[in-house]
């Protein structure tokens, strides 16, 4: 019997070791031959550790389990899945799974992350096979032709930007993965590192043999020690099975991967900073032009993408373009993972087509408040995004839709707050996050942020609030316009949305309560 225990590091923090630990102990003492595996999250954080068991009718799932729960779960038959108080039956079926399209996810929490042989026996490998036979521009003309964005924020489409590196005449041209995954909410990269770190593998390969790109590095943040460690790995078995070194699974062209970790700053999720940063510089931003597509990392033609546009690039050379070009909305194509999480009863990945409504996403998805009162707001998007009241629960899940909006989806990750927030608190948090994180190269960020912060200060003191209040305004405006980069220019979306939606949370406190 084989059994799953997720060493993801969501289930590791709510306990999966020790019951892993427990596991093991119980299959000696009962003399079982069982196989274990610790397999990736299915993304259903609440639920973990899940534990599942594979039995001749399918997956059995358990959970959340506790390491005191596995005497009375092998008691109850787990390894024939049997009935306990903590079956969750067969996990494709638990709605929150159930509902979704899962095309980069495909494989996470089901297949042992760092076994090739797992990794093909669920379609692993096709889309590279594929591209090996292909001609660079045709591989770059079904990635456009996909509707393929960068799922790190900004959406710009992937084919272009590949295009951009594959026209650009150079000795040596790089893949750089942007693995520096900071923004609040957000995990689906570590979570697709830790779980199918092959898919990532994969997808950078691809890259190379579109853009003649030979050396690809994965920059990937100190705080993921387990996806640099499972990362590491899967280099080196891709390595030692042909899939990475001299030559591609046969290819004429040859491809490498090395995993760097960053230090700790958010502005290095910046591509030019991120340059800068595997340089061995400071990370500090970068003017643009040049883009990094033309003049990145040591000065050669670089393709910077997000982990996610990295990880979807495969199902779209296996399946073709038309195939994932078929989902979604609009300009914005295919699936995208949402992430869920803050004050939320259903916490977790959820993978599908663009299109969802928000509504749908935090009350049916998500469940609503974990604390039971009402949602009085969600940022969507990071630390970065704006503040989305209930009257905007219509939006659908869409770069152009959040746009219109006065929003942004970025890197997909909500964050849900009930109706204690106080908004005036989350703007002043905003530009306190930015002045800690700014790089510094820039007045409008480097200064504007100090003083958002003062002056929200007064606001919330009642200092001449109407005076003050159109300080910030205007100082949102600067930043805004005036940034070198999104840190700077995108910090405006928390205050600006706070403001305009809760006017109410920035009135001056009544002097006779002050
Ligand atoms: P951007 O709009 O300046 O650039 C988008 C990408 O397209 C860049 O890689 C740029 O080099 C490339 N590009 C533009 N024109 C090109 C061309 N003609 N050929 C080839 N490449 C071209 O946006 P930026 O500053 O890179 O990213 C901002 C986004 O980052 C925000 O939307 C925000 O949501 C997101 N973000 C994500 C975080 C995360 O943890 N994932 C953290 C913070 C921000
Ligand atoms: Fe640096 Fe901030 Fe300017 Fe970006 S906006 S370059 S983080 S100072």
């Amino acid at each position: 019997v084989t059994i799953y225990i997720p060493g993801d590091s969501g289930a590791l923090a709510l306990g999966a070791d020790k019951v892993a630990k427990a596991i093991e102990l119980e299959v000696v003492a009962r003399g079982i031959d069982a196989r274990i595996v610790r397999n990736g999250s299915r993304g259903l954080y609440w639920l973990e550790p899940m534990v599942e068991v594979a039995t001749d009718t399918g997956r059995v799932a358990y959970g959340p389990v506790s390491a005191k729960d596995v005497p009375s779960l092998f008691d109850a038959g787990l390894v024939d899945g049997g009935q306990h108080k903590l079956s969750l039956g067969n996990p494709e079926e638990i709605p929150f799974l159930a509902k979704q399209t899962r095309l980069t996810f495909a494989r996470c929490g089901i297949i042992d992350p760092v076994s090739l042989d797992d990794y093909e026996a669920h379609g692993g490998l096709t889309g590279l096979r594929n591209a090996v036979k292909m001609a660079p521009a045709d591989i770059v003309k079904q990635v456009t032709d996909s509707g393929l964005r960068g799922r790190g924020g900004a959406g710009f489409p992937t084919g272009i930007k590949w295009k951009t590196v594959l026209d650009t005449a150079a000795e040596q041209k790089y893949i750089v993965c942007n693995a520096d995954e900071g923004d609040s909410a957000t995990f689906s990269d570590r979570m697709i590192m830790e779980g199918d770190p092959f898919v990532l593998i994969e997808g950078m390969a691809i890259a190379g043999l579109a853009t003649g790109a030979t050396k690809g590095y994965v920059y990937l943040r100190s705080e993921y020690p387990h996806a640099i460690a499972v990362m590491n790995k899967a280099v080196r078995v891709a390595r030692s099975a042909g899939v990475l070194g001299k030559s591609v699974l046969g290819a004429s062209q040859g491809f490498d991967i090395e995993i760097r970790s960053g230090a700790g700053a958010y502005v290095c999720g910046e591509e030019t900073s991120l340059l800068n940063s595997l340089e061995g510089k400071r990370g500090v931003v970068r003017a643009k032009p040049p883009l990094p597509a033309i003049q990145g990392l040591f000065g050669k033609p670089t393709v910077i993408n997000n982990v996610i546009s990295l990880a979807s690039v495969p199902i779209v050379m296996d399946k073709g373009a038309d195939y994932y070009r078929d989902f979604g909305m609009g300009r914005s194509r295919g699936t995208i993972p949402i992430q869920i999480a803050g004050n939320v009863r259903h916490g977790g990945l959820f993978e599908v087509a663009f299109g969802l409504s928000l509504g749908e996403i935090i009350d049916e998805i998500g469940g609503g408040t974990a604390t039971g009162r009402p949602v009085k707001a969600v940022q969507v998007g990071g630390p970065l995004g704006a503040y989305f009241p209930r009257a905007l629960f219509d939006t659908p899940f869409d770069y152009e839709e959040f746009a219109k909006r006065d929003g942004l989806i970025g890197h997909a990750g909500i964050t849900v707050f009930d109706d204690s927030a106080d908004m005036l608190k989350m703007a002043r948090f905003a530009m306190e996050f930015c002045a800690i994180e700014s790089c510094g190269k820039c007045t409008p960020c480097r200064i504007g942020s100090t003083r958002g912060v003062e002056t929200l200060d007064k606001v919330a003191q009642g200092i001449e609030p109407e005076k003050n209040l159109a300080l910030v305004s205007d100082l949102c405006n600067t930043m805004k316009f005036g940034s070198l980069c999104a840190l700077g220019g995108f910090t405006p979306y928390p205050v600006v949305s706070a403001l305009t939606h809760f006017p109410e949370d920035f009135r001056p406190v009544p002097v006779a309560q002050a």
